[in-house]
């Protein structure tokens, strides 16, 4: 991979502050909320796993979710993918190196997963910008947490810097893609995969996380509304990020840690972005902005906060 492909990233200090490379250890105010110690985290583990797939007529290798709903998860070949996703066919090897080893995609990965050396950059930025202050109980142990893990894009890059990843996403079928791509990486035993609905979680399940995980950094690569966020010319963070827009994610995501990292669209009001940052991080608060391009297309900003 030729890094010079996304060399162009340039840092934009909000406030002309430095990122600061300490994490704070801030006590949570427990008062209010009430948690177990012990919680369900429905934790993802495919049934059988490779024994569950099945080659279809077409040589596509499926699965079928719980309500019996056959999902592709690997594609025969470009002709096989939906319409919409056929232009993605010859980027297969910048989106997972090992494609030719087996790595599965549904059709909404082919477009949504975060291209291998963008998603290294972004854990090697993190490795080497952040210090994390470790748990006494398990003082070498760092862990990220990816909200929405898609097929492993990223999560598979932290693995590499990071003790533990926790990788939550709603769908099924990407989780189990993401759990086989992780094997193709010999990476799967630091990634625990969690299926949950972000928006289903409340504030005791975010405590349990931070707690039982000791959790080091967030990252996510959040949903941007399907492929017309490139129709505007500019992209409101706050109305067309959806479901969730940048102050729902960042709210929750403070609850556990102010070390997060999120990958924007290309097209994102950077005003706006700089007023959140204010608003919940503070006034003198900055963001570091890394606009991302490989092979001189733009692919959009990494944002990362501290
Ligand atoms: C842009 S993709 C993430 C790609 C991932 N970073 C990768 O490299 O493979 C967004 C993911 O968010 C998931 N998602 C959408 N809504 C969600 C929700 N409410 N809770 C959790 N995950 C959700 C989708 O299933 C999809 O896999």
């Amino acid at each position: 991979m030729d890094l010079t492909d996304y060399a162009d990233h340039f840092p934009t200090f909000f406030t002309g502050k430095s990122i600061k490379k300490k994490q704070t250890k801030k006590k949570l105010k427990k008062k209010s909320i009430h948690y177990s110690d012990i919680h369900d985290y429905e934790i993802f583990d495919p049934q059988n796993d490779n024994n569950s797939e099945i080659q279809d007529n077409n040589g596509n290798l499926t699965i079928y979710d719980k309500d019996d709903n056959k999902i592709i998860i690997r594609y025969a070949d470009r002709l096989s993918l939906p319409q919409n996703c056929q232009k993605y066919w010859k980027q297969r090897y910048s989106i997972f190196s090992k494609f030719n080893d087996n790595i599965r995609l549904t059709s909404e990965l082919w477009y949504s997963v975060t291209p291998e050396a963008i998603a290294d950059y972004i854990a090697s930025y993190i490795k080497q910008n952040y210090t994390f202050t470790t748990n006494t109980a398990s003082p070498q142990k760092t862990s990220i947490l990816d909200v929405f893990a898609g097929g492993g894009g990223n999560s598979i890059q932290f693995a590499y810097h990071f003790d533990k990843v926790i990788a939550i996403d709603i769908n099924f079928a990407n989780l189990y893609c993401l759990k086989q791509n992780s094997k193709v990486y010999q990476i799967n035993e630091k990634i625990e995969t969690i299926q949950k609905d972000w928006s289903q979680i409340n504030d005791a399940y975010l405590l349990s996380l931070k707690k039982d995980y000791n959790i080091n950094f967030i990252f996510a690569s959040p949903p941007w509304g399907g492929p017309e966020y490139l129709n505007k010319d500019t992209f409101d963070l706050q109305n067309d990020l959806k479901p969730f827009s940048l102050t729902d994610l960042l709210s929750g995501f403070l609850k556990i840690t102010k070390n997060i990292g999120l990958f924007l669209p290309r097209n994102s009001d950077l005003n706006q972005l700089n007023q959140i940052t204010k608003d919940l991080f503070g006034e003198n608060s900055n963001c570091f902005v890394a606009k991302i391009s490989l092979r001189t297309r733009t692919k959009g900003y990494c944002c990362f906060w501290c």
